[in-house]
């Protein structure tokens, strides 16, 4: 599936009549706010696209063909490649999460559809995958990560589920684990596995840890008058956004009162795009 970036006008909002020379794009996915806010500025000098996924590189490079002289495409965390950047940054982007590109990959584990190794990285070479989670966290500690990432109501019941059956067995699918939760898990509109997949996958990937560095990072890379837009999907982002842009306030100046979210179109044409908020800042 192809993947539909979110709030995709409201994003060039942000930057509209803005004279960019330098971006950084943190979360470069299939490069279609890339490919947008290249079209609007043609004044952009360099245009950094960074993302942790290698495939981001390939998925991105036919869209981005007419600016490859603009382009420079770096692989690894945005929270990291933020600080080996020269010189000031006119524009920052951070859209979080996992693209439906990832979703449908699903040898890597991110969709509770079908089955596949339990791993959810988004760069193949990090350390900790899902499989280690699932089996070796304490069930507190698994019961946390679902209350807190995924926000699920019966996180104690699910951990309980998966620490009973990995004594008898390790358990390595997607299935596997589908086929544990799905009796224990919270039942609504949701598919039983949803909040349980989402939190382990932000624990694999440490989505909170890299926000907090990532924008404290860019904050301080920013050119007077540089602006920097993060989307984010989930309450606890969207607050780590809100404070650590309120915690920079000797530094930036807080566009977004308020979060916006998608329109009604928009939410009728991209359902994922339901929960997503933008904020905005730019440096003092
Ligand atoms: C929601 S998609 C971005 C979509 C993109 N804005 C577009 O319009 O196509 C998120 C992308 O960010 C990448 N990503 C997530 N966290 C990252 C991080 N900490 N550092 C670098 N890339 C990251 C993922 O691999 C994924 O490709």
């Amino acid at each position: 599936m192809k993947h539909v970036p979110v709030l995709m006008r409201e994003v060039l909002e942000v930057f509209a009549g803005k004279k960019l020379r330098t971006f950084f794009d943190g979360t470069l996915g299939a490069a279609g706010h890339a490919n947008a806010i290249l079209q609007a500025h043609p004044e952009i000098e360099k245009y950094i696209g960074c993302d942790r996924d290698p495939r981001a590189h390939e998925l991105s490079s036919g869209v981005l063909a007419p600016w490859k002289e603009k382009v420079k495409f770096v692989r690894g965390s945005y929270a990291e490649m933020i600080r080996l950047v020269d010189g000031c940054i006119d524009g920052f982007l951070i859209d979080v999460g996992v693209s439906s590109m990832q979703l449908d990959e699903r040898e890597r584990g991110f969709s509770f559809m079908g089955d596949a190794p339990l791993d959810m990285r988004m760069d193949p070479e990090g350390k900790l995958t899902a499989e280690i989670i699932v089996n070796r966290y304490s069930e507190a500690d698994l019961a946390k990560i679902f209350y807190e990432y995924g926000e699920e109501r019966r996180s104690r019941q699910v951990a309980k589920a998966i620490v009973e059956a990995r004594r008898k067995k390790r358990i390595r699918t997607t299935a596997e684990l589908v086929h544990i939760i799905k009796p224990v898990a919270t039942k609504g509109r949701l598919h039983p596995a949803t909040l349980v997949f989402q939190a382990l996958r932000i624990a694999v990937n440490d989505e909170l840890g890299q926000l907090e560095k990532g924008i404290d990072g860019a904050i301080e890379k920013l050119c007077p008058g540089g602006r920097i837009a993060v989307i984010s999907f989930h309450s606890l982002e969207d607050r780590i956004v809100k404070n650590h842009f309120r915690d920079a306030k000797d530094k930036v100046k807080v566009l977004t009162k308020k979060p916006i979210g998608p329109s009604a179109e928009e939410i009728r044409e991209n359902p994922r795009s339901r929960s997503s908020k933008l904020r905005a800042a730019e440096a003092l």
